[in-house]
């Protein structure tokens, strides 16, 4: 269903039509998972043209899922267009954090308004810029953290939940200390303030 690369192995038909494209590939997951119900269902990105968009989203629609979530998605109006068309809304919205996008700010702040949540990914490896400024580094060592939960604490006093897929264990701990992080008002201004934030 993903718009931007085409894996070798797709767990559905791509010939079918979407709306049995779209309950092969659910269920494909849940088998993976080995779970009964899906908490989140999030659509990789958007299809074009909104038609389709709209009848995959139908068909996602149907599922018996917690909630329905799409990703890749940097269109404020198109977004806008899906929300007000659906029955059930989109929950969540799972972007590319990164300077090209501005970061999404106006994309975050609809969602704010909204109850959208708003997820990140490659927070880390988008921004080694960031991760290397002085202002993080001086942060982190007077904290005795490192840049990186200095960051992810920065993303979640933004009101971001940021995605991390760590298969690291020291690094799970690192990041679930992340909450005990208090970043000052100043801090979190200064690294939204930083050249390329
Ligand atoms: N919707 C999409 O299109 C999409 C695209 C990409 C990713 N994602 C999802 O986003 C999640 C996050 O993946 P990502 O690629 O975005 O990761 P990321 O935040 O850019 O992080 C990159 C790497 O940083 C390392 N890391 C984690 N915690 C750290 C810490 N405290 N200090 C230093 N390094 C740390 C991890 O490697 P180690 O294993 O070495 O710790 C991780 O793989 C994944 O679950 C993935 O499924 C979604």
């Amino acid at each position: 269903m993903g718009a931007f690369f085409a894996p070798k192995r797709i767990p559905y038909d791509p010939k079918a039509p979407l709306h049995v494209q779209v309950a092969q590939s659910f269920e494909v997951s849940r088998r993976n998972l080995g779970i009964e119900r899906i908490d989140a269902l999030v659509l990789h990105s958007p299809l074009f043209p909104y038609r389709d968009l709209l009848e995959l989203w139908r068909a996602m629609e149907a599922l018996d899922v917690g909630q329905l979530g799409i990703s890749n998605c940097y269109d404020l109006p198109l977004l806008q267009r899906l929300y007000g068309d659906a029955l059930v809304k989109p929950a969540l919205v799972q972007n590319r954090f990164y300077a090209e996008s501005g970061y999404d700010h106006v994309l975050r702040q609809w969602c704010d308004t909204n109850g959208v949540l708003y997820q990140s990914f490659w927070s880390l490896t988008a921004n080694p810029h960031i991760l290397a400024s002085e202002a993080l580094q001086e942060m982190a060592r007077l904290r005795g953290v490192s840049a990186a939960q200095i960051f992810y604490a920065y993303l979640i006093a933004e009101g971001i939940t940021p995605l991390n897929g760590t298969t690291n264990e020291a690094h799970m701990h690192d990041d679930l200390e992340v909450f005990d992080i208090a970043l000052t008002c100043k801090e979190i201004e200064q690294i939204g303030g930083l050249p390329g934030a």
